[in-house]
């Protein structure tokens, strides 16, 4: 095991437009228990998790009246900025008091609550000789049409697109120069891995389970509701 720390870094701040309920899509409940309790949950008690910072919207009304780890130490607190990867510097912010430029930083939704224990471990086990940083991700299993006008521009080769998951990994200080980099573009980054990608560096794609969905639309919530009572029943049988 290396001498680099491993934290954890969950975006809650988002309000769900897609989603178009009166709660954001991470408070929704989710058998008994809001959607954020089971992003934080897959790793609070995972041995090589160092500490967690929840990124949480100005107006957030639900965190301490919902989630069990409210209260919980381990768990820091940072204020949520205008875009996902604003989000994202400032939980980078609260951690840098504890953490070292070279501890590594998970970044994973709090919309995505069924990330596989086999999963995490997986990129970790990766992250121990990867110079750069790594992320979860899933082969699109699908043709993909580019669109322009409600028809097809073009047809990209499936053979090289993967769908970009969470949780994604980067060393603390090299990810808090991408994020800083890209807002002096002005570019608005979708996810952590664009952000290090537009500064030249390759991420590795380690190859996820397709259950970590993220929770998008209604329809998502049964859905995952589903993978969780799955992933249950293996652990049962194991
Ligand atoms: O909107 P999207 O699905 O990309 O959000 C992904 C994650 O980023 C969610 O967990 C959401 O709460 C978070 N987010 C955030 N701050 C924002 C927008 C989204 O922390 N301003």
């Amino acid at each position: 095991m290396s001498h680099r720390r491993h934290w954890v870094l969950i975006p809650a701040a988002g309000v769900g437009k897609r989603f178009g309920a009166a709660v954001p899509k991470q408070y929704l409940e989710l058998a008994g228990r809001p959607v954020i309790d089971y992003a934080i949950g897959a790793f609070i008690g995972h041995p090589a998790i160092a500490g967690c910072v929840v990124v949480l919207g100005s107006d957030d009304g639900w965190w301490d009246e919902t989630s069990r780890y409210a209260g919980n130490a381990r768990v820091l607190r940072a204020p949520g900025g205008a875009e996902r990867c604003h989000s994202v510097r400032n939980g980078l912010d609260a951690l840098a008091g504890q953490a070292a430029d070279d501890d590594w930083v998970l970044v994973h939704d709090a919309a995505r609550p069924c990330l596989r224990r086999s999963d995490l471990d997986r990129l970790l086990a990766a992250l121990a000789d990867e110079p750069v940083g790594a992320l979860l991700a899933v082969p699109i299993a699908d043709t993909v049409k580019q669109a322009q006008a409600g028809r097809v521009a073009a047809t990209l080769p499936r053979s090289a697109l993967w769908r970009a998951y969470t949780p994604q990994a980067f060393p603390l200080g090299l990810l808090r120069s991408a994020l800083a980099h890209a807002e002096q573009q002005d570019l608005i980054v979708t996810d952590d891995a664009s952000a290090v990608e537009l500064l030249g560096h390759r991420p590795a794609l380690i190859e996820g389970s397709t259950d970590n969905i993220k929770i998008t639309r209604p329809e998502d919530l049964p859905l995952a509701a589903f993978f969780l009572n799955r992933q249950a029943q293996d652990q049962a049988t194991c």
